[in-house]
């Protein structure tokens, strides 16, 4: 993993945009690319920690971005799509209408479906068909989870429903009026699914984020801390402000190796 420690989370969200749109730009608008499509795919994630990367994306908005795919990692189960904190409508305010995409290139997972595991299975064939994504954003909980994959979640996992933990919950009632709205069910892409995509950026900020962002980043690979699959990815870059950084022992090397990125790198 790459490690980057920025001085705030507005350079977080610079940073993370200069990648996302050198990769959008890299990316013919007309003919085919190796992967047999035009498109670029962006995995998006709710939550605070990437919404410094959707202000970035904002405010240096290009005509290629509209063009782009974006597939959601999570959605909770039950809540109505039109409930202001669902996925689909957090995802619709945060990232399609900022971005200006085309509605109908955005997916979230279908968490009223009359039938859940068909529309796990249909979702992961969804980004299959899309090319599969290129560049999957990730926040992290406070149990370690990345997407809604909670402690003992297996790193092979595909699409499918989950039981949030306790922790969870309590994290996501600030967004709900009262603890008990925060469903107890959720549907996520899998570990397997997230390891899948072709490039990773997890970001965390905040004195909460630095242990689980420790144990994921320098603890052993181990269910328990789902974050730790990143390890296996081989294209996977953490950005982190200092406060999320506290915890990790390595920091000095990560600052090093940063500084002297060779020139293709950077
Ligand atoms: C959101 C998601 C979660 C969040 C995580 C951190 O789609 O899948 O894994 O990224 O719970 O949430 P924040 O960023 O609100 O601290």
């Amino acid at each position: 993993m790459q490690v980057v420690i920025l001085p705030s989370s507005e350079s977080i969200g610079d940073y993370a945009a200069d990648v996302i749109l050198r990769g959008v730009a890299e990316r013919p608008s007309t003919g085919h690319t190796n992967t047999g499509h035009t498109n670029y795919v962006l995995g998006v994630a709710t939550g605070s920690s990437p919404l410094p990367i959707y202000e970035a994306l904002e405010r240096r908005w290009i005509p290629e971005l509209a063009s782009i795919s974006a597939f959601a990692l999570d959605e909770y189960v039950g809540l109505p799509y039109s409930h202001s904190e669902s996925y689909h409508s957090v995802i619709d305010r945060e990232v399609t209408t900022r971005l200006r995409l085309d509605p109908s290139k955005v997916h979230v997972p279908d968490g009223f479906a009359d039938d859940p595991a068909a529309a796990c299975l249909a979702y992961e064939t969804a980004i299959q068909d899309a090319g599969g994504i290129d560049l999957q954003i990730l926040g992290i909980g406070g149990s370690g989870h990345v997407g809604f994959n909670e402690p003992t979640s297996s790193f092979s996992s595909r699409t499918r429903i989950k039981t949030l933990t306790p922790e969870t919950r309590r994290d996501n009632a600030r967004f709900f009026s009262s603890p008990d709205e925060v469903p107890l069910h959720c549907m996520t892409q899998g570990l397997g699914t997230i390891l899948d995509a072709r490039k990773v950026l997890l970001v965390a900020t905040g004195e909460k984020k630095a242990a689980a962002v420790a144990r994921a980043v320098e603890g052993p690979l181990t269910s328990m801390c789902p974050g730790s699959a990143l390890q296996l990815h081989p294209d996977a870059t953490v950005l982190l402000d200092e406060a999320a950084a506290a915890e990790l022992t390595l920091t000095d090397y990560y600052r090093f190796v940063f500084d002297n990125r060779p020139e293709w790198q950077r």
